[in-house]
């Protein structure tokens, strides 16, 4: 009965697959330096950055954008929201000032109005559908409704049960105000905007999700997550989330609304309680989520559906109060410089500082020490390798191991011999990777030379040390006690324990 029912409304869940989906970046602007308009523009320009949503709707910034194309969503800031939210006349005053004035120069394509209400300001939760509806109807009055979308962001905390994701609703004591805003949505042609944390699920769940999980890596087949009632397989946290906004839309009997995810992204640093918040976990993150996405891959359920994504976010953001990752989830730095290069092979055109021609030759990881030996003497000797930055007191001396120098050595002859095939292969010993293997002051052949990017790695391959435990369950019974989508990685593995 159960089944039969969720089949039926798998089957007539219907969102449109018409769009591409893309990749957008937030502004925000908490920096001691925030750089000028003209600069963030700049920024844009060089990354190909064509989707962007602001936290306001700051004059200056939207004249620096105007006849740029670049498709910007604006904010009503949450302290804003009351007024509007009471008030016809405020709202068409905002829209007047913040949107009309710039369009069409500007491509204004959304308003989010306000950020996580439900959640982050529940006294303007009962007059949030309002100030949705105030500042619809001014776009309707200039002509705008069919070009700027309106919408709020959620977080997705307001999701309970999601996992698995066919047993997820919102939660109820928000149906006053989701009901009407879903049939708002609805009647408006509009998406639901949802914020996606894996980070945060995966922090929050004391070890039950596993890194991998969070970070779009692969996972053996027995540990992927599987949802008993569709049997649709999870393999990594921002699916689960968003399949999860899926259904709790369809048992609120909305179908065919489309979801953005307004946020989501990894921090590269952090103090010693947020040990995951590295470098490497931010540029793997963010490299699997935008190829993930313009890949279209959808979701599990449903596939080939755009779910277009802004990423959290441009710029490190040092004013930001409380924890060391909280300032720390940015793509650059005020200077504009990438805090890491993604690795972004195959993924198009966003983001121009991605490695996709950059390619280095390093020693295996586990390779024999002895054959190593031979292939680093071979590279520098026969192979004509100038090894000279390997010697006692230049720039690659450090650290004095086999594996590192023979790194260098191997990299160094397979940018020598134009990356061609073959040239990375020493006896099986090296293999070709994105990473940029330069460290400190030693610079590898072949590298973009960006400062403070860099990760010591030799290898690429994929962490197959994963911190859960045991194989993962077909089991998701009882249900109805767990809250939130934290909950989620519990009930994902908690299996194990049973
Ligand atoms: C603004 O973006 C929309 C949506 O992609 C596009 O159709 C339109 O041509 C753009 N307008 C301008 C002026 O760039
Ligand atoms: C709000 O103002 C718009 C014009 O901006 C008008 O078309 C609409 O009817 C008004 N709505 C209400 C509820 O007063
Ligand atoms: C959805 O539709 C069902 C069947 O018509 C109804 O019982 C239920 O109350 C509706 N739910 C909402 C949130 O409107
Ligand atoms: C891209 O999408 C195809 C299906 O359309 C899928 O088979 C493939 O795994 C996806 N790749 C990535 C990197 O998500
Ligand atoms: C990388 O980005 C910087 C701006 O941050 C830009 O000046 C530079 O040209 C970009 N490099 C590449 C290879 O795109
Ligand atoms: C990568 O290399 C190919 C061929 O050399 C070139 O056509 C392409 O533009 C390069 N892509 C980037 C992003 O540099
Ligand atoms: C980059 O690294 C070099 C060598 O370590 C250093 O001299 C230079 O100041 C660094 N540049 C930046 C922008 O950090
Ligand atoms: C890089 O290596 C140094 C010294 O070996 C170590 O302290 C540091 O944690 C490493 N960084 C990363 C990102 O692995
Ligand atoms: C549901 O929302 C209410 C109102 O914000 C909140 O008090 C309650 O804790 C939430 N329930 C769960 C299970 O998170």
């Amino acid at each position: 009965m159960a089944t039969l029912l969720l089949f039926f409304l798998l089957a007539v869940s219907v969102v449109s697959a018409d769009e591409d989906a893309f990749i957008g970046v937030n502004i925000g602007t908490d920096l001691s330096d925030m750089p000028s308009p003209t600069q963030v523009v700049a920024l844009l320009k060089a990354q190909s950055i064509r989707h962007i949503r602001l936290y306001d709707a700051d004059r200056a910034l939207l004249l620096a954008l105007a006849n740029t194309g670049i498709q910007v969503t604006v904010s009503v800031p949450n302290e804003q929201l009351l007024g509007i939210g009471q008030s016809n006349a405020t709202a068409a005053n905002w829209v007047a000032r913040n949107v009309i004035a710039h369009v069409p120069a500007t491509n204004i394509t959304a308003i989010a109005v306000g950020s996580e209400v439900l959640t982050a300001l529940p006294n303007a939760a009962p007059v949030l559908v309002s100030a949705l509806k105030f500042i619809h109807s001014a776009l309707v009055a200039s002509n705008l409704d069919s070009q700027i979308k309106v919408s709020t962001p959620h977080s997705s905390s307001i999701i309970l049960d999601s996992f698995p994701p066919s047993q997820a609703f919102f939660n109820r004591s928000w149906d006053p105000v989701m009901v009407p805003l879903l049939k708002f949505l609805q009647s408006t042609g509009s998406y639901l905007m949802l914020n996606v944390y894996p980070y945060y699920d995966y922090m929050q769940s004391n070890g039950v999700i596993p890194l991998d999980y969070a970070l779009f890596r692969p996972l053996p087949p027995n540990k992927e997550a599987v949802d008993a009632n569709t049997l649709l397989h999870y393999t990594n946290v921002f699916d689960a989330v968003v399949d999860a906004a899926y259904f709790a839309m369809s048992y609120a009997n909305v179908t065919n609304v489309p979801i953005v995810v307004t946020e989501s992204g990894w921090p590269s640093k952090g103090d010693t309680s947020e040990p995951d918040a590295t470098l490497e976990n931010a540029n793997t993150y963010n490299s699997n989520l935008i190829r993930h996405v313009l890949n279209n891959t959808g979701t599990p359920k449903h596939p080939g559906i755009a779910v277009s994504t802004y990423i959290y976010e441009l710029y490190n953001e040092d004013l930001r109060p409380s924890s060391v990752s909280e300032k720390n989830w940015g793509l650059f730095d005020a200077n504009g410089l990438p805090v890491y290069i993604l690795h972004l092979t195959g993924a198009g055109t966003v983001l121009a500082n991605d490695t996709t021609n950059q390619t280095f030759c390093v020693a295996k990881s586990g390779s024999d020490s002895k054959m190593l030996q031979a292939a680093l003497d071979w590279a520098c000797g026969p192979g004509k390798v100038d090894c000279s930055p390997l010697l006692q007191g230049q720039s690659c001396y450090d650290p004095n191991t086999v594996v590192a120098h023979a790194t260098y050595a191997f990299n160094a002859y397979f940018q020598h011999m134009a990356k061609s095939s073959g040239t990375c292969d020493f006896k099986g010993v090296a293999t070709i990777t994105t990473t940029d293997p330069s460290h400190g002051s030693c610079r590898f052949p072949g590298s973009a030379g960006k400062n403070g990017t860099l990760i010591n790695g030799t290898s690429l391959a994929p962490s197959s040390n994963s911190t859960s435990s045991g194989c993962l369950s077909l089991y998701f019974g009882g249900g109805g006690s767990f809250t939130n989508s934290v909950i989620m990685g519990v009930l994902l593995f908690s299996v194990v324990l049973l």
